[in-house]
């Protein structure tokens, strides 16, 4: 196990050696533990020369970008700016359906609201930011792009995630990635080193690309999105009402293209289905389904039903990483 002192170090002087005295540098923020610790690493090496957007791609959670915003604000004292980019990215992702040109997309509409917003610090501070921090971790890294001698190349990669082989190949900022080498959970030990709040550590990781890997196929589809904020909220609030959360790596729901028949009152629906996840997991690679009690569904799915309109059918995943992966796309 490495010591975070020494790898605060390390990576603070790597951070000063890349980027000269007079040069400034950009951060996406999520709202996810890895971003921010990125941030706070990075705010340390080089201070205020580090400006920090949060982008809204309009595959947020519910009431997400009020909350991070706050939290960013109240919790974490850092400036950051807020970028509404949704009717850019549920545009670009109209019609589309195959899961990896989502990913594209996505991260590639991510770059140009970067691209974009280094020019604006570029007239407050009188240059340019040339460097993009990301929060890659070590996982995203096998997992995207096998290193060489794995035995796996990139015709067996299984998913590009967008903060590494989603990125497009041409891009004007040189990246930065200080975490890199960590898995999750020294992620988390190096944010509790650098001050980072609970709140933000504890929080379960959320893909890149959001909502768009959750709602299957085309994610513009009706108010697929909507409705699976919804259910989405209702089942993570009863996961913290019940103490549950800190327990789980990672729970949350996924929209079912397909309508069902249900009955609703004396009526007969044909309405959505959706599915309930939650999983253990040590680093993300490989896990285990969560085991609920009976009492704690019940619960969920009857709140699921009354409350969310165009739903009527509420299924669990109880499959684990392998076989299945941990989001649907
Ligand atoms: P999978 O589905 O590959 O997920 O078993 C493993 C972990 O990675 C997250 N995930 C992503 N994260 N961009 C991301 O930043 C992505 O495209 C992406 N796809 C999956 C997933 O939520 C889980 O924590």
């Amino acid at each position: 196990e490495w010591n975070m002192e020494d790898v605060l170090q390390e990576q603070i002087k790597h951070v000063r050696s890349m980027v000269g005295p007079d040069e400034h540098v950009i951060c996406g923020l999520s709202g996810g533990v890895d971003s921010t610790v990125a941030a706070m690493l990075v705010h340390k090496a080089i201070g205020d020369r580090l400006h920090c957007l949060f982008v809204d791609n309009g595959l947020l959670r519910y009431q997400e970008r009020e909350r991070v915003m706050s939290s960013f604000r109240n919790e974490l004292h850092l400036p950051v700016t807020c970028i509404d980019a949704s009717e850019n990215f549920l545009g670009k992702l109209k019609g589309v359906k195959d899961p990896e040109r989502k990913r594209k997309i996505i991260g590639e509409e991510f770059i140009r609201v970067f691209e974009g917003f280094a020019p604006k610090v570029g007239e407050e501070v009188g240059r340019n930011p040339s460097f993009l921090v990301q929060g890659t971790l070590y996982p995203d890294v096998i997992e995207s792009c096998p290193p060489p001698g794995s035995g796996r190349n990139h015709s067996h990669t299984i998913k590009s995630h967008h903060n590494v082989g989603g990125l497009p190949e041409r891009m004007n900022l040189k990246l930065i990635e200080p975490l890199k080498l960590l898995f999750k959970d020294e992620v988390r030990q190096l944010g509790k080193f650098l001050n980072v709040p609970e709140s933000f550590l504890k929080r379960h990781p959320f893909p890149g690309p959001g909502l768009a890997v959750r709602v299957l196929g085309d994610v513009t589809e009706g108010n697929a999105l909507n409705i699976l904020r919804e259910v989405d909220e209702i089942f993570i609030q009863a996961i913290k009402d019940a103490g549950l959360y800190d327990s789980i790596w990672q729970a949350f729901a996924v929209f079912l293209p397909v309508r069902t028949v249900g009955v609703q009152g004396d009526q007969r629906t044909h309405a959505n289905a959706v599915v309930l996840r939650a999983i253990t997991s040590e680093d993300g690679m490989t896990a285990d389904w969560y085991y609920f009690d009976h009492k704690f569904l019940i619960d969920v799915v009857s709140k699921i039903c009354n409350q969310v309109r165009g739903v009527n059918r509420v299924c669990q995943d109880i499959t684990s990483k392998p076989p299945a992966t941990v989001e649907w796309e």
